[in-house]
Parts: C-alpha cells; sequence; structure tokens
C-alpha cells in the first residue's frame, strides 16, 4: 500500500519451468514466477493499480474474474497485452469479501494460455466481523487450492492438443500447479479456497472418509450461513470456501469423484468424454498430533439482499454446441444492451446433451431457480459462474451497477474454455 492507500500490484507474465511431476521439469508460464500467480489482496473500498508487464512472445490479457469494475479495465478481448507491452488497470474495490481469480482472455488462446500457467487468486477482504471468526491465517488454517488437470507429452512438456470433443482434458491434476500435493494441518478446522481453475473438466468434491464438510462462501462471498455438505461440484471458473475439521493424526484425502448422475448427460454421449466418471485426488490433508483450536464458524455468516426482479425484463441465452442463440463471439457486434442498477432476469437453456457453464463478467448474480426449483444452498448465495447442464433452463437475478460505458463492452460465455475460444461468448454494454 502507498502513501495515497492505494494498492499497487506488478505482474510480469513470462515462460519459465516448473516440476508440475516430481522429477521433470515442464515448460509453464506464470505471474511473476514459473507457474500461476502471486494471490493478490485488497479490501473492500481500496484502491488497487496493477502493473502488468507481459514478457511474453505473443498478446494475451489478464482478465479479473468476479471483480466488479470499469469495462476498460476488465481485461477481456478488447484490453490485449502485446508482446513487451505494459497495461496499467486501476479500480476501486466495491464488494463484499470474496476469493475471487485472474487469468488470460485473450480471443482464441484463453485455453492455451490458462493451461500452460497464467491463473493466481485475488482474495477481497471487508469489515465484516465474521471474517474475524473465521479461518483467516493464510497459508496456516486458510489455504488456497487451485484445481487444474493438466496431459503430457512423453519427453515432459504440456501436451496441447485438443481431444475434438473435450478440449485440454488432462488426465493429471494439479493442485496449486503441483501434482500430488499435501497439506500439514496444524488447526482444528482449516478453510479452504477452491477454484476450479480447470480448462474443461467439472469436479464433483469430497471427502475419502465421506465425511462433512462446512461450505461458507461460493464465488462472490460468504453464503448466509455455513451449509453441511458431503459432496460439492464446481464447474470452470466457480470457487468456494469450505471449512474442514480434523482430528489429532488423522489423515483425509479430497478427492474428485464420479459424477454419479453424468451431469444429467443423456447416454446417447458418453460421460467419459467429459471426464465426468473419472476420479483423482486432490490433496492430502495431513493432521499434526496436538492442533490449535478454532471455533466452528458462526451460524450466520453474511446478510444476502435479494435482487428484486418484480417487473423485470426477461432476456433468454440459448446454448448450441458452441454457439449462445445461435451465433458466436464477434468483437464488433453488441448483442446485449442493459441499463444501470436496472434488475433483469437472464433465463439461460442448454439446448444440447454436452457440458456448458455460464459465467457473466463485473456483476454477481444470484440464481432464481433451476429448471423452476430453488437452487440448492450451494448455490444460493452470490455466483458469477454456474453450471448449466443438458436441458436444463437456470434463471439468474442479474444487475449492474456503478460503471456505464457506450464504448467498451463486457463478456459473458461458457468458461469450459475450449468452448469460449470457439466464440461461445457474447458481449453485452451498460448504459
Ligand atoms: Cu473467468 Cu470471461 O472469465
Ligand atoms: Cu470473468
Ligand atoms: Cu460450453
Amino acid at each position: 500500500v502507498t502513501d495515497d492507500g492505494t494498492r499497487r500490484f506488478d505482474l510480469d507474465i513470462r515462460a519459465g519451468a516448473t516440476e508440475i511431476v516430481a522429477g521433470v521439469k515442464t515448460p509453464t508460464w506464470g505471474y511473476s514466477g514459473a507457474i500461476l500467480g502471486p494471490t493478490l489482496r485488497a479490501r473492500h473500498g481500496e484502491t488497487v493499480a496493477v502493473r502488468v508487464r507481459n514478457s511474453l512472445g505473443e498478446v494475451t490479457s489478464v482478465h479479473w474474474h468476479g471483480m466488479h469494475l470499469p469495462a476498460i479495465f476488465d481485461g477481456g478481448p478488447h484490453q490485449p497485452i502485446m508482446p513487451g507491452g505494459t497495461w496499467t488497470p486501476t479500480w476501486t474495490v466495491k464488494q463484499p469479501a470474496a476469493t475471487l481469480w485472474y487469468h488470460p482472455h485473450a480471443h482464441g488462446t484463453t485455453q492455451r494460455h490458462a493451461f500452460r500457467g497464467l491463473a493466481g487468486l485475488f482474495i477481497i477482504d471487508d469489515d465484516n466481523p465474521v471474517s474475524r471468526e473465521l479461518p483467516h491465517d493464510y497459508g496456516v488454517d486458510d489455504v488456497p487450492l487451485i484445481v487444474q488437470d493438466k496431459k503430457f507429452t512423453p519427453n515432459g512438456n504440456l501436451d496441447e492438443r485438443d481431444d475434438p470433443s473435450a478440449g485440454l482434458l488432462g488426465s493429471t491434476v494439479t493442485t496449486n500447479g503441483i501434482a500430488d500435493t499435501y497439506l500439514d494441518v496444524t488447526t482444528e478446522r482449516v478453510r479452504l479456497r477452491v477454484l476450479n481453475g480447470s480448462t474443461v473438466r467439472f469436479y464433483n468434491l469430497g471427502f475419502d472418509d465421506d465425511s462433512e464438510f462446512e461450505m461458507i462462501a461460493g464465488d462472490g462471498g460468504l453464503l448466509e450461513e455455513p451449509t453441511r455438505l458431503r459432496r460439492l461440484r464446481l464447474t470452470p471458473g466457480e470457487r468456494a470456501e469450505i471449512i474442514v475439521t480434523m482430528r489429532p493424526g488423522l489423515t483425509r484425502i479430497l478427492r474428485a469423484y464420479p459424477f454419479e448422475d453424468n451431469n444429467g448427460i443423456r447416454p446417447s454421449q458418453p460421460a467419459a468424454n467429459f471426464g465426468l466418471a473419472d476420479t483423482f485426488d486432490i490433496v492430502l490433508l495431513r493432521a499434526a498430533n496436538t492442533l490449535k483450536p478454532r471455533p466452528a464458524p458462526p451460524a450466520a455468516l453474511a446478510h444476502i439482499p435479494p435482487i428484486d426482479t418484480n417487473g423485470a425484463a426477461t432476456r433468454t441465452f440459448l446454448f448450441g454446441q458452441v454457439s449462445i442463440n445461435g451465433a458466436t463471439m464477434d468483437m464488433q457486434r453488441i448483442d446485449v444492451r442493459t441499463v444501470v442498477d436496472t434488475p433483469e432476469i437472464w433465463a439461460v437453456t442448454n439446448g444440447v446433451n454436452g457440458v456448458h457453464n455460464f459465467h457473466v463478467h463485473d456483476t454477481r448474480f444470484r440464481v432464481i431457480d433451476i429448471d423452476g426449483q430453488a437452487p440448492p444452498p450451494e448455490l444460493a448465495g452470490w455466483k458469477d459462474t454456474v453450471n448449466v447442464r443438458p436441458f436444463s433452463t437456470v434463471r439468474l437475478a442479474v444487475r449492474f451497477s456503478d460503471y456505464t460505458d457506450a464504448r467498451w463492452p463486457y463478456m459473458y460465455h461458457c468458461h469450459l474454455m475450449y468452448h469460449e475460444d470457439y466464440g461461445m461468448m457474447g458481449q453485452f454494454l451498460v448504459l
């Protein structure tokens, strides 16, 4: 933080090499390091100023996923950073505590750039007193888990050949950039901030002993109350904060389990194509023989006011294989013009027998219903990315505030980066 109260960050996007699998050096990309990026952190009300340098040999961009900020600093395809160039976005944080992330978003190269290692977390803090009662000692009892899958060529390079149905679907799962991870736990409870930072893979998370955990936050911040779960699904781009209770000496594995229902994929399309039948270990938790006490999370975490959609207009979005409303991304075409501070209902339908999700820039939305049913508790808080199962309709309450711009659009898109790169994305202006 500098004298004027601004939080300044420097990021250098560059190539390096990482031992993702022990004993093998793999060429990777990172923000100011060989892979991934530093966890950036700022408080509600603070001004953030980032200086991003692109030391790669090709164009990229940095998008602040989940961040409410002016469109010109959003870091999507309209804010490319040329090789050797720098970009200096700045904005004031106007949203509650949450686990956000940053990643590349140049048109057509997002999947490959993210697969090479470009991703980092951006944690927002606020003055909600509950924060002090939750585990908050970063790296000790408050631990980020960036979950991604990789695949390799026989000589240990990343295998960047797209599978025609699934894109860059990997067979090795990495946590925070490496395979076969463990975490030594020294406290009775540990808070895991889990990001599905994979390009296309879905995860059905749970523990090997089938124990319950408490989800306390989703994409856009704390839930109203902790939710006890045995399984939690995360699609690419989604985040969840969970509290795990440990006992002295206990080991427990956070694992990705098969989707028993194939995520609603009908049998004409094998779930195996999308990796939905796979099992992976995410991280091994190893508790010490004496654990420092940590209280259970408070019963009330946050107040989440509803978005009032009485009388709101509905927009419909229909997914095809890689299209939205029959169109693919055109950087010259504005698909949606919306009015600031005016709630809308966005009804998003997956019209095909395949995996898709939906992400909207700049805002946090609420799930109104899924095929007419109220959302389950894990989807009841602030969201910015949501699973849209085959032939299902998710209705979202959406509202944009503070920033209008007649020139620079934001994006909405499927966050399976393979689909996004093929143009499963649209542009909207907030006017
Ligand atoms: Cu996480 Cu448009 O992206
Ligand atoms: Cu985003
Ligand atoms: Cu998709």
